[in-house]
């Protein structure tokens, strides 16, 4: 039993890895994540780009040290006929985006481009299998254009696009959101689906065993959880996947803005972010139950802050600006991944540029860094380090009467002994002073980053990009064996401990 803002970091009790994909990342054809975030056309001779990537974009990504990029979606990749987005580009038929905006999509950005695109970021591609409007036929030849090595149909047509040598993706999942804009399933029938298309999807190569991801639960609907667990065999699925956003009430106009919030919607926001945790409690005992051995991996493939979009913009284009609010709620989310991480292997931020939470946003020939983009810049020390247990008792953060845990701890070492540990504090006013005992831990030289600002809704502009950016960390002493830190109201803090 510890005191207030007391707690023990368990040195010594390191057992299980933090999977460095949980630092995922997730790219739709959705507004401008693609065109105009990421890829800008060949001809452009305004954005520096290889073959029409833009490089600004690329280099920051590698700076982040993105594990793995999920595309073409979400909702998109149960409409998306991939076969029209290979092959010389005048040709390739358009379609219409229904989902997001209505608008046409001409295609240009496509299998090669995304692929390509990964090697040049250094990042392991996820790709979405279409399930909803597909058929088991042309998720199977996916699979072969993109892995077979042999001759076959699909590698001759790969070859015949420029790409000699497969890619070996083994990552993909089996359609999106099953239970909404992936078909509106019950989860039964999915299941079945499931079982049907994961059949096709063949292992070409002992190299490229494919990692299938099953389309997970909305949420808390745990027994879609249930169904899948015990329904597909688990030789079939390497994880099932779950979606939870932090938000206030679904509707156009009905979320709480990006940078104009009440405190009290900040209150709603960060509570809705938190019970991640219970989420995550629940369908890892579900998962428990039929899979005790921890075979089967919880990947959260969609997580994030979501709002209204920025006044003046396209409500079908998801674009939100990026404050303090959503460092906090970046911070805790991976905190709270670190601490499951054992059954949590896998996670997808949504998403990566110009869309919800996103750590790029771009206009024109500019990009900027979000906040969330720093705290995962931050955080990213932890990336297949030991995760180390912290017990701790958090102060409350209380708004009107209502009370959620401060502060958030994690810890982990990496692979040449270094202890990090990162601290957030949730609390709109109040600093918090905190205690760990560090058992198992001596250590002599401590120091720190801080992402903090005056305003929880700072937040960096193209006119003013660098406001919310990080800053060495004074406020930590460690003192043989107790560690002592000062956490301003709404920051995030990483140490290293040598
Ligand atoms: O990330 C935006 C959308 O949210 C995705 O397309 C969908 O999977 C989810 O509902």
């Amino acid at each position: 039993v510890f005191a207030q803002n007391q707690g023990t970091l368990n040195a010594d009790q390191g057992k299980f890895t933090i999977s460095k994909h949980i630092y995922g990342h997730f790219a739709e054809h959705l507004g401008t994540c693609i065109y105009g975030g990421f890829y800008v056309g060949e001809d452009n001779t305004k954005i520096p780009n290889k073959d029409g990537v833009r490089m600004d974009v690329v280099d920051a990504l590698k700076k982040l040290k993105i594990p793995n990029l999920r595309w073409p979606g979400g909702c998109f990749a149960d409409t998306y006929h991939w076969k029209d987005g290979i092959g010389p580009k005048v040709n390739r038929p358009t379609m219409v985006n229904t989902w997001w905006g209505g608008v046409t999509e001409n295609n240009s950005f496509g299998t090669h481009d995304f692929l390509n695109m990964c090697e040049l970021i250094g990042t392991e591609p996820y790709l979405a299998g279409n399930v909803g409007s597909g058929t088991v036929k042309e998720l199977s030849d996916w699979v072969q254009y993109v892995n077979f090595d042999g001759t076959s149909p699909m590698s001759k047509l790969r070859t015949e696009n420029g790409r000699q040598k497969p890619w070996n993706v083994k990552i993909w999942g089996v359609g999106n959101e099953a239970w909404g804009c992936g078909g509106n399933m019950r989860p039964e029938y999915y299941a079945n689906i499931y079982r049907q298309y994961a059949t096709f999807m063949t292992d070409w190569t002992n190299d490229s065993k494919l990692f299938r991801i099953a389309s997970g639960a909305n949420s808390s609907d745990y027994n879609w959880t249930e169904v899948l667990m015990r329904d597909i065999p688990h030789h079939m699925m390497g994880g099932v996947a779950l979606h939870h956003y932090a938000v206030l009430n679904w509707g156009e106009g009905k979320k709480s803005s990006a940078t104009e919030f009440t405190d009290e919607e900040y209150f709603k926001t960060m509570k809705s972010a938190l019970f991640m945790d219970e989420l995550i409690q629940k369908h890892s005992a579900i998962m428990d139950k039929y899979d005790p051995e921890k075979k089967v991996a919880l990947i959260v493939d969609e997580w994030g802050g979501w709002y209204n979009v920025e006044p003046g913009t396209n409500p079908g284009f998801l674009y939100q600006q990026n404050t303090m609010r959503d460092a906090v709620l970046a911070g805790s989310t991976l905190n709270i991944f670190h601490k499951y991480c054992e059954r949590v292997r896998m996670a997808n931020l949504a998403q990566s540029v110009n869309v919800l939470q996103a750590v790029i946003l771009t206009k024109g020939d500019k990009m900027l860094l979000t906040p969330t983009y720093h705290v995962l810049e931050m955080f990213n020390v932890h990336q297949d380090a030991t995760m180390l247990p912290v017990e701790f008792k958090t102060n409350d953060f209380e708004l009107n009467g209502q009370k959620l845990p401060a502060v958030s701890v994690s810890a982990s070492k990496d692979k040449n002994g270094i202890v990090h540990v990162s601290l957030v504090n949730i609390d709109l006013k109040n600093k918090q002073d905190i205690t760990l005992n560090l058992k198992g831990l001596k250590s002599s030289s401590i120091s720190g980053k801080i992402l903090a600002s005056d305003n929880v809704r700072s937040h960096n502009t193209f006119e003013n990009p660098a406001k919310v950016t990080p800053a060495a960390f004074k406020g930590a002493t460690v003192n043989g064996d107790v560690l002592k830190v000062s956490l301003p109201a709404t920051s995030v803090v990483v140490l290293e401990l040598k």
